[in-house]
């Protein structure tokens, strides 16, 4: 019988227990299916490209179906490329669908061939985005439970020193106001 090649495309910047969630639950349904992280080229990412492959390699170990992988470029070319047949997208509300909707109804003008499958991660994730994580661990607030320990540790890492340097920085320190 023939395989179904997935792909998850995404920018995992950082990657959440929401986006484990729902490559959990794709592992289940595809047989192999290749977490794919997009090279970002117009806005700057919190993490390298290399950091998020590193941390997306490190949590999805557990599943053997479930490969890593960067991309660039049209997601649809990319797919292709690899054979996938299936896109697979979160959806957390209502608010998520219309983008969502757009974009899967784009990329099946580009590729009729390749079908988007929505999964809803679980209740308990449908408020989290890597753009609040982001938000309340730059502003120094708790993100425990929401991203998995080695992020929430590769986060500190990255953002405790900034606010060191702006608490000592000598120029800030010199000036008047
Ligand atoms: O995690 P994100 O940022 O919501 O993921 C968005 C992503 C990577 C799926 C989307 O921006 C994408 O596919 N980008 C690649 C460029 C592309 O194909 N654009 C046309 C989309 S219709």
């Amino acid at each position: 019988m023939k395989k179904v090649v997935a792909i998850y495309p995404g920018s995992f910047d950082p990657l959440t227990n929401g986006h484990l969630d729902l490559i959990e639950r794709g592992s289940k349904i595809f047989d192999q299916l290749i977490v794919a992280i997009l090279r970002n080229t117009e806005k700057t990412p919190l993490f390298s490209l290399g950091e998020r492959r590193e941390m997306m390699e490190a949590m999805t170990a557990p599943w053997k179906n479930v490969s890593v992988d960067t991309f660039e470029g049209l997601m649809v070319d990319y797919a292709v490329r690899v054979k996938a047949t299936a896109v697979l997208r979160g959806i957390r509300a209502i608010s998520d669908y219309e983008y969502e909707l757009q974009m899967a109804l784009m990329n099946r003008k580009l590729a009729p061939h390749l079908e988007t499958v929505f999964m809803m991660p679980a209740e308990a994730y449908s408020y989290l985005s890597s753009r609040l994580v982001r938000e309340i661990a730059q502003l120094g607030g708790p993100i425990t439970g929401l991203v998995p320990e080695l992020v929430e540790q590769k986060l500190r890492e990255k953002i405790e020193p900034a606010h060191k340097f702006e608490e000592v920085s000598p120029s800030k320190a010199g000036k008047k106001k």
